[in-house]
C-alpha cells in the first residue's frame, strides 16, 4: 500500500467516502459545506504534488455533506506547473485505493458561448484534447488504450440534470477544450476552438478525466465560467485582458451555484442509500 494511502486511512479514522470532489481555482469555498472536516495538507501525504497556484489550497478535506461521506481534493496541480500531464496520477490512485468510486471534478473556465456569461455553470459533456499531451504517455501496459466514448458518466449527468431542474439552477452543458496554459489563449485560438465545437476552454481537468477512466473511476466535471474567451469581450478586471485575478474573483459566483447542485446531489444520494 502506498504510504499516502496508509496515512489517509489513519487520519480519516474509519470514514469511507465513495465520492471525491476535486476543486478548481477559486472554488475552495465548497469545502465550507463539509461537516466535521478532517484536513490533511498535501505535504503530509508522500507523493502528493504541492501546487503553487494562488487560489489552490493543497489539502485533503474529508467529512460529510448531507450525511454522505465525501473526500475533497482542495487544490490540484496543473500541467503548466511542471510540464507533467500525469501530476495528479498518484492522488487519484490513492483515492481509488481508499474505495472512491466516483469523482466530481470542477474547474474555472472561459466561455465560448455568448449565452453562457461569467457566473454560469457548465456540466462537461465531452472534451477536446488537441494539446498533444496525455497523462498515459509512457504507461507500459495495454491498459493505456483507454476508451473515451463515454468519459463523462451518463448516469451521473442525468442525475445532475434532474437536480438542476428541481433546484432552479440553470445548468449549461457543453464541450470543454483543454489548453496547456499558463498563458491564456489568443483570440485566434478562441475562434479556432469555437469552430472545432468547444463551448468552454480551460487549463485543467482533461488529464484527470483520462486518469480516472484509466483507473476505472466514474467521473463527471463542471466548469464555472469566469470570463468570455479571449477577444470575445472588452470587459473584465484587466480592461479587456484576461488575468488569474479575474478567475479568482469570478469563480466564487458560479461556485456558489455549483455548491448548491453538489449539496443537492449528496442529499439525493443519501436518500438512495
Ligand atoms: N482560458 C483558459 N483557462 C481559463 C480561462 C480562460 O479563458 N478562464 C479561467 N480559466
Amino acid at each position: 500500500m502506498k504510504p499516502a494511502t496508509e496515512e489517509l486511512i489513519r487520519r480519516l479514522g474509519g470514514l469511507m467516502p465513495q465520492t471525491a470532489l476535486v476543486l478548481g481555482s477559486g472554488l475552495g469555498s465548497l469545502v465550507e459545506s463539509v461537516v466535521m472536516p478532517v484536513r490533511v495538507p498535501y505535504r503530509d501525504l508522500p507523493g502528493f504534488p504541492e501546487g503553487g497556484v494562488s487560489g489552490h489550497a493543497g489539502e485533503v478535506v474529508a467529512g460529510s455533506i448531507a450525511g454522505m461521506p465525501v473526500l475533497i481534493l482542495s487544490g490540484r496541480v496543473h500541467y503548466y506547473e511542471k510540464g507533467d500531464p500525469a501530476a495528479m496520477r498518484l492522488p487519484l490512485e490513492v483515492l481509488r485505493a481508499l474505495g472512491i468510486k466516483q469523482v466530481i471534478l470542477t474547474n474555472a473556465a472561459g466561455s465560448l458561448q455568448e449565452d453562457m456569461p461569467p457566473g454560469s455553470v457548465m456540466m462537461i459533456s465531452d472534451h477536446i484534447n488537441w494539446s498533444g499531451m496525455n497523462p498515459l504517455i509512457g504507461e507500459p501496459s495495454d491498459k493505456r488504450f483507454v476508451g473515451m466514448t463515454s468519459a463523462y458518466d451518463h448516469d451521473l449527468r442525468t442525475r445532475f440534470r434532474t437536480i438542476a431542474g428541481q433546484t432552479d439552477v440553470k445548468l449549461h452543458e457543453g464541450v470543454y477544450m483543454w489548453f496547456s496554459g499558463p498563458s491564456f489563449e489568443t483570440p485566434a485560438e478562441i475562434r479556432a476552438a469555437r469552430q472545432l465545437g468547444a463551448d468552454a476552454v480551460g487549463m485543467s481537468t482533461v488529464p484527470e478525466v483520462i486518469l480516472c477512466r484509466f483507473l476505472g473511476l466514474d467521473c463527471i466535471a463542471f466548469s464555472v465560467v469566469t470570463n468570455y474567451g479571449a477577444g470575445m469581450s472588452v470587459q473584465g478586471v484587466g480592461g479587456g485582458e484576461l488575468s488569474h485575478a479575474e478567475t479568482k474573483e469570478m469563480a466564487p459566483r458560479g461556485g456558489e451555484m455549483l455548491g448548491r447542485l453538489i449539496a443537492a446531489f449528496f442529499e439525493k444520494q443519501a436518500a438512495r442509500t
